[in-house]
């Protein structure tokens, strides 16, 4: 097809005519359009929807402080940590520069883990935004790597032994264990060598692919259209323009609803910046003032706050408990062998697997700690499960059965809980404490598939539930 330019007036603004001659050659205009001006949103959103935006607007402070904190930082290991003492000291604006870097890691995990939560209550994984939480699964596992990555860059004794324990964990598995954390580290402990690899990735890889993974994200959500508090889908109710009837444009609606969001997030995010960045060593360790010293392990090295839930469980996993988990197996192989219609094949191969994990946790078979890193890695892992682990036929907690929230207040309180006990010493006590809560967690999981479909549905409404202001 020939090119054709849209004719404008000769006396249009020059501005239209700018666009015009920009949407002619490349469709700025429709993207803006399909994306966020003509984005028809259900208009009953509430609180909790704030942190999608909130979630890319750190993500932003994040690149452009990293940008400028990369002009002054030097990734070598006799230089490093001296490099960011200089950013902190010398550098006009260093100090705010790096405070709102550290201070905008712990914010991102604090928006992100609303954001999943948020996705938890009203269903938000559910089919057809199967792929929306499977690429918000990737980007959460991406985020996790880059903080890691990162954590390591300021070379202080928390920086140091915190990357030294977690590639550790990698020489826990059988046969290929040694080599591979030998592999991951290019040496045989933590040196320059993984300084630089793992600079590398902090500062281009995982910011490339989440990138890549938050604009999936965006375009698989407003491919199937938002979810909703009420967990209805807007779009089976539709105007005469073809507009869902609970829809409202998203601009200028949302916009100015999360300008507002922006706004009351910057004065928090200020006020830890400029008064706490530290956080009472949540956000930044003392520890980590104090440079990297291969010859002194410090007493008690704990991740940052985000990791501890999952720590805590690789934590819990000691050989008494493993029989605690190998019990949980059979029950949970007999269950499925009861309670489920799956083919006799499915059924006979997840009872194989089953048997053969309960013969590898016996005394004689693989340590506790190949186990705990088992769990570990599962405790990420299943969530990426929740859309087919979710029987419930209502999508949001608004019209699931009361008990059903006790489930989720339970299941987060045991969230929060092995995280407290992630960052404290470990003690008989609490290594108690964080087995019960293991078994919670993963008894939330695991179990979904029948307790979210028991109890008594209420009605669900056929149209969102809004009150005007
Ligand atoms: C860089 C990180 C992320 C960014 C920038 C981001 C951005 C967004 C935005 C802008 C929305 C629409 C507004 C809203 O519903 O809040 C959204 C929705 C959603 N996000 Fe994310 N997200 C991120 C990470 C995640 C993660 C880690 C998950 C889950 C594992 C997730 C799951 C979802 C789901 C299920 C929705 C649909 C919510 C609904 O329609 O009710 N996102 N995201």
């Amino acid at each position: 097809m020939a090119f054709v330019e849209k004719k404008l007036p000769a006396d249009a603004p020059v501005v239209d005519k700018a666009l015009n001659w920009v949407d002619s050659r490349f469709p700025l205009t429709k993207l803006w359009n399909d994306q966020w001006g003509q984005y028809y949103a259900p208009k009953n959103f509430n609180f909790w929807y704030i942190f999608g935006s909130l979630a890319m607007l750190v993500l932003v402070i994040q690149i452009v402080t990293g940008i400028f904190l990369v002009m002054h930082y030097k990734p070598d290991a006799t230089l490093a940590f001296a490099s960011v003492e200089y950013i902190m000291r010398e550098v006009p604006w260093g100090w705010l520069v790096r405070y709102m870097h550290s201070t905008g890691a712990s914010a991102f995990f604090i928006i992100i883990y609303l954001h999943m939560a948020r996705a938890l209550m009203y269903g938000s994984y559910r089919k057809p935004r199967e792929l929306v939480w499977l690429f918000g699964f990737a980007i959460f596992l991406c985020l996790m790597a880059e903080a890691f990555f990162g954590y390591l860059l300021p070379w202080g004794q928390m920086s140091y032994w915190g990357a030294q324990v977690i590639v550790n964990l990698f020489g826990a598995i059988p046969f290929i264990g040694p080599d591979l954390s030998l592999w991951i580290r290019g040496d045989y402990v933590v040196s320059d060598a993984t300084l630089n690899r793992f600079f590398s990735f902090h500062v281009i890889a995982i910011p490339l692919v989440l990138l890549g993974l938050v604009a999936a994200h965006l375009i698989a959500l407003h491919e199937v259209g938002s979810n909703n508090p009420d967990g209805i889908e807007i779009k089976d109710n539709l105007d005469a323009d073809g507009h869902p009837l609970d829809g409202i444009p998203s601009h200028p609606y949302y916009s100015v609803h999360d300008i507002f969001g922006v706004t009351v997030f910057l004065v928090l995010f200020s006020a830890v910046v400029f008064f706490a960045p530290e956080m009472g060593g949540y956000f930044l360790e003392s520890n980590n003032f104090i440079p990297a010293d291969s010859l002194k392990t410090p007493l008690h090295i704990a991740p940052t706050w985000y990791f501890t839930p999952f720590y805590s469980i690789l934590r819990a996993t000691t050989s008494e408990f493993l029989y605690v988990v190998q019990a949980g197996i059979a029950g949970y192989v007999s269950l499925i062998y009861l309670k489920t219609k799956l083919p006799a094949f499915v059924k006979a191969a997840i009872a194989a697997l089953g048997l053969l994990i309960i013969i590898g946790m016996m005394p004689f078979g693989l340590e506790a700690k190949f186990w705990g890193v088992v769990l570990f890695g599962s405790s990420v892992m299943i969530m990426a499960g929740m859309p087919w682990l979710d029987q419930s036929p209502v999508k949001s907690i608004r019209y699931r059965p009361d008990w059903h929230k006790t489930v989720f207040i339970l299941f987060g309180i045991a969230f929060v809980v092995l995280g407290y006990l992630g960052v404290e010493p470990p003690s008989p006590v609490r290594e108690r404490i964080s087995q019960i809560c293991a078994v919670i967690y993963f008894g939330f999981f695991l179990l979904m598939p029948w307790w979210s479909a028991m109890g008594t549905f209420k009605p669900v409404p056929s149209r969102v539930t809004f009150k005007p202001h």
